[in-house]
Order: C-alpha cells, then structure tokens, then sequence
C-alpha cells in the first residue's frame, strides 16, 4: 500500500494542474479537497464562505480533508489555509509524504489577478493581502516533509522532482 502524496501551498501555486499530472504517472486517484467541498455542499467555495462564514468552510475541510487523508495511494491537493490545521497537519505528517509548493508570492499576485473564486483575498489589495497570507503561513508550510522552489521551474520540472521524491521515500 502506498502512502499518499499531499501538495500543499498557496492558493495560484497549481496544486491542481500539478496534482493530476503527478497523479496521471503514478497511476492514483486525484483528489481535490475544494471540489469534494463543493460538490458535497453544493455550492462554490466562495458562497460557502459568504453565506455560512470561514469557520463553517474550515469545518467541513477539517472533516474531508481528514477523511481522505486517511485512504491510501492517493494525489491529494489540499486547500491552501488546510495545513493551518493543526489536525490536518498531524495526519498528513504522520501518514503521507508532503510537499510545499513554494512560488515567490510576486508570481502569485500575477496568477490571482482573477479572485473572484478566491474570497480571502481583497481584490483592492491583491498584493498586500497574498503578502500578508504568504508570510503568516510560510513557517507552517514549511514543516512539509519536502519544499519545492517553483519560481524558477517549468511545470514538468516541478512534477518530475516530485515524482522521485516521493519514489525514493515510499519505497
Ligand atoms: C484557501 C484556499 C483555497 C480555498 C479557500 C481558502 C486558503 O484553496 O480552500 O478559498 O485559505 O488559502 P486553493 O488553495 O485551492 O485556492
């Protein structure tokens, strides 16, 4: 049985698109926290937010991203405030090999001009608020087991790192 491989990071950083490249090679089932959220509350991450809070949103994240992560031979893209968590990020440290997809938050500000699906960010601010999440959360990603620098690295270049990276420790 093979442990699950979680990619974590910013919201924009790609955990997705990489996650189902990376998925697609290693021959496991994707899974994308935000999407097992929306179809089972029936409604887009941002109205969750707006009609029933960010703690009702963290709850329900808690108790899928908990569930899945105790499956195995899973790709799994957290959502980017999930590893804030402290009993999310216990379970992926105790039973998954992680990766912190690091991309200087300048890149990030280019990829999220559109926010409308990205309610923690004031679009009037853009910059100051992907700052301001960036550096409050950086020393909590960092505690994953592996970080990959993405600023200066093609897609395919993220995703065959990682994919030796988890080779060489799950095996
Ligand atoms: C969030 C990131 C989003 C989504 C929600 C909150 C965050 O996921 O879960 O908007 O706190 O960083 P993505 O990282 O997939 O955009």
């Amino acid at each position: 049985m093979k442990k699950n491989l979680v990619l974590t990071g910013m919201m924009g950083v790609g955990k997705t698109t990489i996650g189902k490249k990376l998925a697609d090679k290693l021959k496991a089932k994707f899974v994308d926290i935000d999407r097992i959220i929306e179809l089972q509350e029936k409604s887009t991450i941002r109205s969750i937010f707006e009609n029933k809070g960010e703690e009702y949103f963290r709850k329900i994240e808690k108790k899928i991203s908990l569930t899945e992560l105790k499956k195995n031979n899973l790709v799994i893209a957290l959502g980017g405030g999930a590893f804030i968590n402290l009993s999310i990020r216990k379970e992926v440290k105790s039973s998954c090999v992680s990766f912190w997809l690091d991309l200087d938050p300048k890149f990030l500000i280019r990829r999220l001009k559109n926010v409308k699906k990205r309610p923690l960010l004031d679009p009037k601010n853009l910059g100051q608020s992907i700052n301001k999440i960036y550096s409050e959360r950086k020393k909590i990603y960092s505690e994953s087991d592996f970080r990959i620098k993405c600023s200066s690295m093609e897609k395919y270049e993220i995703i065959d790192k990682i994919k030796k990276l988890y080779e060489n420790t799950n095996n």
